[in-house]
């Protein structure tokens, strides 16, 4: 005969039952996604009427001016509360002079989103990949980047932001004093009130290729790696991170999202300010081709990867996934 066993099944230890039922399992929900978390990516180009599919990124579109103004509108009825602009120019030079022309296109699409929608936060990238012909982030000379050169451009650009109305810039350029560049231009130009957020830990990652097709941005010689990080590194993400809150970035961010999220945490550990984290557009590609295929339920993987972003930190997801998401959580 076999013994009966005392039972060792600890009372306390029965975890499933805060699990049975819907509303309990909301009740001890540790961590949720809001619409106030987001921020939409979005691409302005030239020319009129058009909405161009981005073949890599289903569901994104680069817009001419007139029917980005349509879309503002529509995204801001729809529950989104910022947006973050990107300009896709036909003209790019060596100096790129478009990044900072009062009448360029981010300038425009800038106008018109505080136009139609003043309440929508709106966030401009600041770098000069998309406006110089050679595809680079800051001035060539000798086939280097330049750093210290590139700064004043940076900071023009953020100033004709301001000017134009945009509520927070974000440099994504990786110089280095790129911040503090900034902050002193915009503070000396009267904008003392527009905050900055840094992509201060951006790595040097593959998943941003799709973007550089949506943004026509790929180098034409090279690659990034003398300026944007190494993936393989924490202590220097840190470093990053410690130098922008010096020079005066109000949020802070880890970009890419995905393969990054221990920095994401380490971030939110040891620094006091918003953490942002950029889920790039190929996290967004693989999601859409393995759900395309049918291979993954889309809407139940990407909320999955956008809670997760908040679970290891993040305080800001910036997606494109904002108004599927925005649509889902209602
Ligand atoms: C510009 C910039 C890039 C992204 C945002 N700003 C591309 C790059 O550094 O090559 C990537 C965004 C994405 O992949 O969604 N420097």
């Amino acid at each position: 005969m076999t013994e009966s066993r005392t039972p060792h099944y600890e009372s306390s230890h029965r975890l499933r039952r805060l699990r049975h039922k819907p509303g309990m399992r909301a009740l001890v929900r540790e961590t949720a996604l809001t619409a106030d978390d987001f921020i939409y990516p979005m691409f302005v180009c030239d020319g009129e009427n058009q909405k161009v599919e981005i073949s890599s990124m289903p569901g994104q579109h680069r817009f001419s001016l007139d029917l980005f103004e349509e879309e503002v509108g529509k995204l801001a009825e729809s529950g989104v509360r910022s947006i973050l602009l990107f300009g896709v120019p036909d003209h790019k030079d060596e100096k790129a002079s478009s990044a900072f022309d009062e009448e360029g296109l981010v300038q425009k699409a800038i106008r018109i989103s505080k136009e139609i929608a003043p309440q929508l936060v709106c966030v401009s990238d600041i770098c000069l990949c998309e406006f110089t012909s050679h595809g680079h982030c800051g001035l060539i000379e000798n086939g280097d980047v330049l750093n210290d050169e590139s700064l004043e451009l940076l900071a023009n650009m953020a100033v004709s932001h301001a000017r134009a109305g945009a509520d927070l810039v974000a440099p994504s350029a990786m110089m280095d004093f790129q911040i503090e560049a900034i902050r002193n231009g915009l503070d000396s130009n009267g904008f003392r009130e527009i905050p900055i957020m840094a992509y201060s830990a951006k790595f040097s990652s593959g998943f941003y290729g799709p973007f550089r097709e949506a943004a026509n941005s790929a180098p034409q010689f090279g690659d990034r790696k003398s300026y944007q990080m190494d993936p393989m590194n924490t202590r220097e993400a840190m470093r990053e991170i410690a130098c922008d809150v010096e020079q005066g970035a109000d949020i802070i961010m880890v970009k890419p999202a995905l393969s990054y999220m221990d920095i994401v945490r380490k971030a939110r550990d040891e620094f006091n300010l918003p953490v942002a984290v950029y889920n790039v557009s190929g996290e967004y590609a693989m999601i859409k081709a393995a759900a395309q295929n049918g291979w993954i339920d889309e809407r139940s993987v990407a909320l999955e990867m956008l809670g997760s972003f908040k679970r290891a930190g993040a305080d800001i997801i910036i997606s494109y996934y904002t108004p599927e998401v925005i649509n889902w959580i209602k």
